[in-house]
């Protein structure tokens, strides 16, 4: 984890980016690392990565590129009902994936694991379409809050317990374009 540092880009200036919680640099380092551990784990059966829109779209674009196989792409959305910031683990599909899934290595690409309740219902749902396996990588883990334990097989980094926006995380769709990770100050004054 890094020092705070002043945002600069899109959003300097911005009062509600708080400090980095993983910088550019350790995202590139540890998303290679994955990368090499998953060509490692499935060469010779090429896993079909199934993103979770919109927030984990940085993360498989990049992760993506340090996979030295022919992988495919598929994408979900999905929407929990419940208020924005606790998710109730009822699960709305809002895109479903356009490629049959029977036989297919899956690997589930999500930006972060809060509850665990999201990813609970996705990964039951993709079972149940006879793949050949269902695993999980997951760029972040917000430690201590999983209600079930979430099997995750790639983990990039395990961070505390605040909200964090950037690299493809969200409040209200804002902040996606942010090149890091950052906490998000709810409570800073616009000026
Ligand atoms: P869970 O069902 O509680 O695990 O919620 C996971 C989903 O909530 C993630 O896929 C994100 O879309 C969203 N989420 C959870 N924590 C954050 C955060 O700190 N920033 C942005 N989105 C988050
Ligand atoms: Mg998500």
């Amino acid at each position: 984890m890094s020092d705070a540092s002043a945002p600069v880009g899109p959003y300097e200036g911005d009062p509600h980016i708080g400090r980095v919680v993983v910088s550019t640099d350790e995202l590139r380092q540890r998303t290679a690392e994955l990368g090499a551990q998953i060509t490692a784990d499935y060469t010779g059966s090429p896993p079909l990565l199934v993103g979770v829109l919109k927030g984990a779209i940085m993360f498989m674009a990049d992760l993506a590129r340090e996979i030295a196989l022919p992988v495919e792409f598929d994408f979900m959305a999905v929407s929990s009902y419940g208020n924005a910031t606790k998710s109730s683990g009822v699960v709305r599909i809002v895109k479903d994936l356009d490629l049959d899934l029977t036989g297919r290595h899956v690997l589930i690409v999500e930006d972060i694991i809060d509850s665990g309740l999201t990813l609970a219902y996705l990964r039951k749902n993709l079972l149940a379409r006879n793949p050949a396996s269902v695993e999980v990588c997951a760029l972040l883990v917000r430690e201590g809050l999983q209600k079930r334990d979430p099997d995750l097989k790639y983990v990039g980094f395990r961070i505390p317990p605040d909200f964090v926006v950037g690299y493809g995380l969200d409040v209200s769709d804002r902040y996606r374009n942010l090149p890091y990770v950052a906490s998000y100050l709810a409570d800073a004054d616009d000026h």
